[in-house]
Order: C-alpha cells, then structure tokens, then sequence
C-alpha cells in the first residue's frame, strides 16, 4: 500500500490511537482509502459538533475560499471574522464580550496566561492536578493530566500550583457529594498558607469540566467556592471551555451549570465546524489593559475559519442542537447507567450533555485499562472509533456530534454492549 512506510517521515511523538488512513466523511461517519466506514464516536475529539462535512460549513468555507484565503488580521479587516466576533459576544457568559482569535486550544490557553499576568501583576498561577490545557510550553506547565506530558521538559513556566480537582467517585475524603463538605478546598488554602499568597496570584485556570483527565464534573458548590475565593482575592477565574465548550454538555458553555461566569474563558474545538479556530474571551476592562503588539497571531481570527464558524452558529440555531444534545445526551446516560447494573467492569458513568465518559475498574474499584483497551479494541474491530480518558488510561469517552441521530446512537451503544459482553 502507498501509505504503508508513512512512519518514516512522521515524528512518532503524535501517539496514534489507530493506523487508519481516512479520506471521506459524512455526519456521524467516517470511511478509509480501502472502502471501510466506521460509526465515529470521536469526531476529531469533540471537535465536529454538527459531524463531518455539514453541507452548510462546506458552503461557507467554499464560497469564503474563492474570495479571500487570508490577509493577515494584523493588517486588514475581515467581514467574517468581524461578525464572528459580534456573534460569539450574543452567547458567551455574563460580560465576556471582547475576543482575541488564535488557531488552538494551547495557544489559547498560553495567551490567557499572559493576558491575566498582564492585568494583574501578579505572577502566580493555581492549576488543577488532572487537567489538561494543551501542548505548548506556557499550556505544558498548568497541565497536569500525566506526566508523561511534562517529562523532561523542566524547567517549565515557573509559579504554578496545582491543587486537587474535585473528583467524586475518587473522593479521598470517603465522602459522597451530597455530604461534602469541600474538604478538598482546604488543599488550596494550603496552598496560599505555604506556598503562594493569594495576593501574588493572578488567576485559578479551570477547566468547568475536565475532558481529558475524565470527564469529571465537580460539584456545583466547588466551582461557586473557587468563584467565590477568587472574587475575595482579586484573582482571575479562567474557565478552559476548549472541551466543555460550544453546546458539548447541552448549554452553551459548561460554566452554566454552575450559575458561575468566568473573567476569562478560552475556546476551541468546536468553534470552527473542524478548521482550525480557538479564542480567548474576556471582559472589555481586561481586555483593554492589553496593548497593541503585547500578544498577536499570523493565522487567528483567519477568515475562512470564521466563516465556517458563522455557519456553525447558524446550524446551532436552525437544527436546535443544543435541544437534541440535551435529548440525547440523557437517553445516553440512562442507557449507560443501566449497563453498570449489568455490568460490574463499569463503575462510573458521568458527565453532561454529550460529554459523557464510563470509567472501567476491576472489583476493588482499581482502574481497569485491560478493560478499556478490550473494549475499545473490540469496538474498532466492529466499526466504531472510540476515545478514552483518565490518567489511567480506563476512562471511555462519548464525544458523537451533537447533532447525532437516536438510530446512529443506540447503532454505537449495540457495538458497545457486545464489547462489554467480551469481557
Ligand atoms: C480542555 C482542553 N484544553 C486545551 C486543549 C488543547 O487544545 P489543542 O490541542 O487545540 O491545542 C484541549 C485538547 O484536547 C483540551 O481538551
């Protein structure tokens, strides 16, 4: 096969989840150059909210392209990247109307961190242990998803802490969430008391839900805590909605489930119908303390992704996909929860919306990844892509579009279940 000596000319740092070689996709599916269609449960990692190739980004993205590939938002302005801004400001939290467009979810993340060292002068940052932010230096160092992702690139951006993420099912308090007495809020007090002053912060970065390290959701008190302790600080609040972001969990962002609004807030993924397109959104008061040519891009804010990124919005609104995200999202769950009565190797279903995650553990509740990896292993074979999470590698991630149709659901769950029957 012409494609079979392809490792010879690739970095083999990009770990590969499989050797597929893909080249057409529609919708929920995704075909190989030897004919084979695969059900995709990955959508290029919660990046595809409407599928593969929804004719109205192709549309856009084509009729964009014969005008204007690019011009440099340095130097000119363009219509669609313009009206994206004006938009996105109509569905973003509370006050956070004022956007810088780059092209990744790292990028993002790096530019946040500059920007609230910036408006603060304070040069501390307090990350979360488990999180993931991305693969930059600045994202590297508030990254903490597993170690792997920091070895031997020390020294990484000094001045940030991690503090434990609040995860229920692993609670090392031993309590249950309607007990909880957000014990694991005195770990960052810790941290002020020891380590860091609070006055020498200058922001937490959180993702409201964490993808990577799980799909956890932390209890709704937690997050209105953190909000809380950071208002009485004067430190920035910077949700990472990379991932919980653009409808995944059935709101628009995930901080909504929270009653929670951010100072900062970078997003990605989803935003662009798959091209490349991230930002970071904050209020105007933040914002404008970042002066002309302190930060800048070649590529963001590049009109084509834009355009792609108004026949998202637009999508979003004429199929309601945050209505059928929620509908589906829940029959998910329920099918899901009912599995774990059935099957013991499940011992956690969570997460919100379409951003739902089963965590597989052997009898003692210890981590299984023999058990994903069968699992997942299992579900390749029979034609549907699959994505796991966890620092332990046991987590197995649901990330269909949002748009998604029961039949191409309950399609997914079937080879699921016979997976699980494997076991
Ligand atoms: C929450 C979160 N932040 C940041 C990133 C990094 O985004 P990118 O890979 O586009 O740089 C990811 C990617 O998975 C993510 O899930």
């Amino acid at each position: 096969m012409i494609y079979d000596d392809y490792k010879e000319y690739l970095s083999p740092v990009l770990a590969k989840a499989t050797d597929l070689v893909v080249e057409s996709a529609k919708g929920c599916y995704i075909k190989d150059v030897n004919g084979n269609e695969y059900l995709d449960f990955v959508q290029g990692i919660a990046v595809n909210a409407l599928g593969h190739c929804h004719p109205k980004i192709v549309k856009a993205i084509c009729d964009q392209t014969e005008k204007l590939i690019t011009g440099s938002f340095n130097l000119v302005n363009y219509p669609s990247t313009l009206k994206l801004a004006k938009e996105l400001a109509k569905i973003t939290p509370g006050e956070l109307n004022v956007t810088f467009f780059s092209n990744g979810g790292s990028e993002a993340n790096d530019g946040a961190i500059k920007l609230v060292r910036n408006y603060t002068h304070r040069p501390g940052i307090i990350a979360f242990r488990g999180s993931f932010h991305g693969r930059t230096l600045g994202a590297t160092s508030i990254t903490s998803s597993n170690s792997k992702y920091r070895k031997n690139y020390e020294p990484l951006v000094p001045s940030v802490y991690f503090t434990p993420y609040p995860t229920c099912y692993r609670c090392p308090y031993n309590t249950t969430e309607d007990q909880c007495s957000l014990d694991c809020l005195q770990e960052l007090q810790r941290i002020f008391d020891y380590l860091i002053p609070p006055e020498n912060v200058a922001a937490v970065i959180m993702e409201p839900i964490m993808g990577e390290g799980g799909y956890v959701v932390p209890p709704k008190k937690y997050v209105a805590a953190i909000r809380e302790l950071c208002s009485k600080h004067g430190i920035l609040l910077v949700f990472d909605e990379i991932q919980s972001g653009y409808g995944r969990t059935g709101k628009w962002f995930a901080s909504e489930h929270f009653d929670v609004v951010p100072d900062v807030m970078t997003v990605g993924k989803a935003m662009a119908g798959g091209l490349p397109m991230s930002a970071i959104v904050s209020t105007k008061e933040i914002m404008e303390t970042w002066k002309p040519g302190m930060h800048g891009t070649t590529f963001g804010g590049h009109p084509v992704c834009a355009a792609a990124g108004l026949a998202v919005l637009e999508a979003f609104q004429e199929e309601k996909v945050l209505e059928n995200c929620n509908i589906q999202g829940t029959y998910l769950k329920e099918k899901l929860l009912a599995l774990k009565e059935e099957y013991a190797v499940i011992g956690d279903v969570r997460g919100l919306g379409l951003m739902v995650a089963v965590e597989f553990v052997n009898l003692d509740k210890s981590p299984s990844s023999a058990a994903l990896d069968k699992v997942k292993g299992y579900c390749l074979e029979h034609g549907l892509l699959t994505l796991s999470c966890g620092v332990y590698g046991n987590g197995f991630r649901f990330a269909t579009p949002l748009n998604i149709k029961r039949e191409d659901l309950d399609k997914g769950l079937g080879i699921f279940e016979a997976a699980l029957k494997t076991i």
